[in-house]
């Protein structure tokens, strides 16, 4: 008989949201009348921006002509993408990062789990608690945890706690690590890094010859112009970090699905023999070997976010999502909740009322007011005693969740 990946095995019951859809399944089965509001999952709600829709009806027309039609393309993604997002995310912020140092791919979950293709055995990894949990899945789905203990943290990975009494910040950890995962703006709790803040961790990489792997998906949300929304802008990072970036969020591309992987070339790692190896050509190779790259429609689509009209449409959803963060906090603070995050982030984090855990605070929301939140402990042990709504909603179910919540 063939041999499973045993790994999968200390996998804890499921992945979060579909555990979260699985109970929402049940209760809409029971309550087949009622009309939920789902703050839970991060998936965007507005209708994609007029001018990547413009683009790829122009890319659909090109494709069925055989002048315009395009095969595969570039495993790497088509340079004029690459060019757009290098000039107008990286090199306009002052990050050295070239076209050829980012890669396309249909989302940042993937590749945050794939980029363990290149990475090596034994390497002390550490993750924030709570976590977005991609990053502890795919390390045990990899071999690289041990199994899973009672609190529902794993044997073998260094947890930096995130909570209130450190702001959300990640501290520094004082024993040696290879591989940090760091998020900022964070999910799942919102907050957010200063330039001082990811200076310290790129030092502490460079010092201990360890890669930070920073996923900015949530870049665009940042309002204060003094935050970094690359990692790149901190001097010193080409030489210990890869980002991870989305046109999910900002773009509202969840189901159209474009992102990117940015590998600066000057990014070593050591192999079992010793020998020094840049990470950009093992990333490249695997991209070459496993995937084939993004459609030419959607990158089409993605590029002309970077255009004038694409650059004003996107403005307006984030602003859109981070006037439904507002309010949500507003309400919920009004109402006597203790609320972080929602500032520069479209999650908002709140702690769960005295005596109710995360999960019966989720079953209380969802059956009082039948609204969907996250429970923060979905997000690893440190989440306990939290809860995140999403800001991803219309602005009437918004509204409508606040007055619910209020009226419970
Ligand atoms: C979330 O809700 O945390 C996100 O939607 C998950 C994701 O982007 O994969």
């Amino acid at each position: 008989m063939v041999q499973i990946n045993s790994n999968y095995l200390k996998l804890k019951a499921g992945y979060l949201f579909p555990e979260i859809a699985r109970r929402v399944n049940t209760f809409s089965e029971a309550n087949p009348q009622s009309n939920l509001i789902r703050l839970g999952i991060g998936d965007v709600t507005e209708p994609l921006p007029q001018a990547c829709c413009e683009a790829m009806k122009k890319a659909i027309e090109e494709m069925s002509s055989y002048s315009g039609f395009h095969g595969y393309g570039p495993e790497q993604g088509y340079l004029w993408l690459r060019e757009s997002i290098a000039k107008n995310d990286f090199q306009s912020r002052g990050c050295e990062i070239s076209a050829e140092e980012i890669f396309i791919s249909d989302g940042s979950k993937c590749d945050s789990s794939n980029i363990l293709d290149i990475l090596g055995d034994g390497n002390r990894i550490a993750v924030t608690d709570p976590v977005y949990p991609v990053y502890v899945d795919s390390n045990v789905m990899a071999g690289q945890t041990g199994s899973a203990i009672s609190s529902g943290r794993y044997k073998g990975l260094s947890y930096i706690p995130l909570n209130a009494e450190n702001g959300f910040q990640a501290e520094i950890p004082s024993e040696s690590i290879d591989l940090i995962y760091l998020c900022f703006p964070n999910n799942p709790t919102g907050a957010v890094a200063s330039k001082n803040q990811l200076a310290r961790w790129v030092d502490y990489a460079v010092k201990n010859e360890a890669l930070i792997l920073f996923d900015a998906a949530y870049e665009s949300f940042i309002q204060d112009s003094s935050l970094p929304h690359s990692i790149f802008e901190i001097d010193g990072s080409r030489e210990c970090a890869i980002e991870f970036r989305s046109f999910s969020k900002n773009a509202g591309f969840t189901g159209t699905r474009c992102a990117c992987t940015v590998i600066p070339k000057s990014l070593k790692g050591k192999a079992s023999n010793g020998e020094v190896v840049d990470l950009w050509s093992l990333w490249n190779r695997r991209q070459s070997t496993k995937f084939n790259g993004v459609s030419y429609i959607v990158q089409r689509g993605a590029e002309a976010v970077y255009s004038v009209e694409g650059q004003a449409q996107i403005q307006k959803l984030v602003n859109f999502y981070m006037e439904n963060a507002e309010i949500i906090r507003t309400d919920l603070c009004k109402l006597g909740y203790k609320v972080y995050g929602g500032e520069h982030a479209p999650y908002v984090w709140i702690e769960t009322p005295k005596g109710q855990d995360s999960w019966e605070f989720f079953d209380f929301l969802l059956n009082k007011a039948n609204v969907i939140g996250t429970p923060g402990s979905g997000f690893g042990a440190a989440g306990e005693g939290y809860f995140r709504l999403s800001a991803f909603n219309s602005r009437t179910n918004v509204k409508e969740a606040m007055q619910r919540i209020s009226g419970i």
